[in-house]
């Protein structure tokens, strides 16, 4: 039996219940997030913690904890599961309002849940994927990691059903991200990947390949893309706290450049995974 954190209290997660009047559950009115944990460990918590401030104040509910406090709490939590390798899944809804109605009033106090399941951290790279361009559907606020996720799910579903396991997401004719990832594309040793704005979840495993990249003297320009130099690029990489860093084989059914995985995402592996390591040492 899984034990989960909900409202100061950890408990097992078939006791843990929520009001129906909890706006996460009538209108999606709540942010989330998703952090690795390795080695016991969370990864890029202060970088973590800094977004879920920004997509607490944007959707303007007041934060519930200090870092220190959602430390302690997700220390706990890993604890109770065993160290390791785990995947922590947080989310604050606004709350439970009295009535069913769209406005809201400060006084309302959130609704913290937090859960974690085991994982394994990849020892090598994930195995290529197959990805669909689709037209993206959502609003625009994707800079805020709302559990509002009606749009990526549809999306994640057609890919789904198409034989792909990711929708990379279209606007304006350029690529920005993908449903729950961002987006990397290598043209002639020239690393890409979409500019953090209202379009894009700046992810946090999107920022750290950015400065690795930086780091080691690779060429990395954030800038989104039109789809035909996507579709003709030598390599296209999915990042997120989920898939790490994951090739791309097929682009709408054609194979992508030489075939996945290139010889930079190889390099970039090497970087994030030694990276990876000194967290755990
Ligand atoms: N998704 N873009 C979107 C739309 C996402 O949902 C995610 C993450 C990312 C990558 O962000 P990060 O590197 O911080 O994980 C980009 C998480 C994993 C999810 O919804 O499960």
């Amino acid at each position: 039996m899984s034990t989960i954190y909900l409202n100061g209290h950890f408990m097992p997660a078939e006791q843990a219940t929520i009001p129906v009047m909890d706006r996460g559950f009538l209108f999606g009115d709540g942010v989330y997030e998703v952090i690795p944990v390795f080695g016991g460990r969370c990864f890029r918590l202060a970088e973590h913690l800094e977004r879920l401030d920004y997509s607490l104040l944007e959707a303007r509910i007041a934060s519930p904890m200090s870092h220190a406090q959602w430390q302690r709490t997700f220390e706990r939590l890993i604890e109770l599961h065993g160290g390791g390798d785990q995947s922590l899944y947080l989310q604050i809804s606004r709350g439970v309002g009295a009535e069913r109605e769209q406005r809201f009033s400060a006084d309302i106090k959130p609704t913290v849940f937090a859960m974690s399941r085991p994982r394994g951290a990849a020892a090598e790279l994930p195995e290529a994927v197959a990805c669909i361009a689709l037209e993206d559907i959502r609003w625009q606020r994707c800079d805020i990691k709302t559990t509002s996720l009606l749009g990526n799910v549809l999306m994640t579903q057609l890919a789904v059903e198409a034989g792909a396991d990711e929708a990379v997401l279209i606007r304006d004719g350029c690529v920005w991200e993908g449903a729950s990832s961002n987006v990397f594309v290598v043209i002639k040793d020239v690393l890409y990947t979409a500019p953090k704005g209202r379009y894009i979840l700046g992810g946090i495993t999107r920022d750290l390949v950015v400065e690795l990249a930086r780091q080691h003297g690779l060429e990395c320009r954030e800038q989104a893309l039109p789809v035909s130099d996507v579709a003709n690029a030598d390599e296209i990489w999915l990042s997120s706290s989920t898939r790490e860093l994951t090739p791309v084989a097929r682009l709408n059914g054609n194979p992508v450049g030489k075939g996945a995985p290139g010889p930079v995402l190889r390099k970039m592996w090497d970087w994030y995974r030694s990276f990876r390591q000194q967290l755990t040492r």
